[in-house]
């Protein structure tokens, strides 16, 4: 089986003041809601250097800013189109 799709949402102080865990919420949502637990692996990481334009995600090592719920949830659900 392929390897899970990674996902990071920076947890650092910055992030956090800039909303990441709405962030976190709205990929937990997704994740149940589409079952895509076997497929995306969701995580936290320490402060990528970048607060200034946070939130901050990594998708499969890709670095996405001012994350938003609704620009994270896009950007993973094209990484699981792309993946099946
Ligand atoms: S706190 Fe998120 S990049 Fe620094």
């Amino acid at each position: 089986m392929d390897s899970k799709i990674e996902v990071t949402i920076c947890l650092g102080s910055s992030c956090f003041s800039r909303k990441n865990r709405d962030v976190v919420t709205a990929l937990q949502d997704l994740i149940v809601t589409k079952n895509l637990g076997n497929l995306v692996n969701l995580k936290g990481g320490h402060c990528f250097g970048k607060c200034s334009m946070g939130p901050i995600m990594i998708v499969d090592e890709q670095c996405f800013t001012e994350i938003t719920p609704m620009k994270a949830v896009a950007i993973v659900e094209s990484f699981v189109l792309n993946k099946s």
